[in-house]
């Protein structure tokens, strides 16, 4: 089935964690996300290749859409020391995606330092405690080796895989566990509105 329109009335629009923000996307983030989705290492795994600012452009429009529908979005990560954005992650579920996903992208400077790891236990929290879901997966390539290894961190497991944007993609998969408490009883940096 379909996922209702929007789950919840608030709008998740800024997560801080210990040393990550996840915030809502502004039009000054594009000379940065530009030279991220530029990198051909970034974009490796990705149907689209790499992307050039146009196009980066139009990636960054449907996050901001997708939080006005949904309440929650990929948001912008942006690394606290320094105030530099460095990728995106969070949860993403535009219509007729085989589930509610939590994503990552990392400028390529910052990989294996933890942070992708870092927004998306974020990212899941918020899933499970804010937007009430069950159940969370990631769509990852087979061959993506370190995106996986990320999955596998978060307590992901493969559960199937499948054709997304005409490709064959793995589903890992994470559920709420019995009796799940947040690891915060709030969001000290979640606003509603
Ligand atoms: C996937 C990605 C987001 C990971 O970001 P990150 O911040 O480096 O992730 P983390 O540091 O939290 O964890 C990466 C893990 O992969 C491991 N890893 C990285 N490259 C690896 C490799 N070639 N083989 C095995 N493990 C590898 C790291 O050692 C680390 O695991 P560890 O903590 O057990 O040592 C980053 O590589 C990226 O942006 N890739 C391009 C975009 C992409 O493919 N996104 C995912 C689409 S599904």
């Amino acid at each position: 089935m379909d996922a209702p329109l929007t789950r919840h009335d608030g709008r998740v629009t800024e997560l801080v964690t210990e040393r990550l923000e996840l915030r809502r996307w502004h039009a000054d983030d594009l000379d940065a996300y530009a030279a991220i989705v530029a990198d051909p290492e970034v974009m490796r795994y990705m149907r689209s290749g790499p992307a050039g600012r146009a196009a980066a452009w139009r990636e960054i429009a449907p996050f901001i859409g997708h939080r006005e529908l949904r309440g929650w979005s990929q948001a912008a990560v942006v690394e606290r020391a320094g105030g530099r954005l460095i990728g995106r992650g969070g949860l993403w579920e535009p219509e007729g995606w085989p589930g509610l996903e939590v994503g990552w992208v990392i400028r390529k400077s910052r990989w294996g330092l933890g942070f992708a790891t870092e927004a998306a236990r974020e990212a899941i929290d918020v899933a499970f405690d804010h937007v009430g879901a069950e159940h969370v997966i990631s769509v990852i390539r087979p061959d993506n080796i370190p995106s996986i290894r990320v999955a596998e961190k978060l307590g992901e497991t493969k559960e199937r895989s499948m054709m997304t944007d005409g490709v064959v993609s793995d589903i890992y998969g994470i559920f709420r566990p019995p009796g799940y408490r947040p690891r915060r009883s709030s969001y000290a940096g979640v606003t509603e509105r």
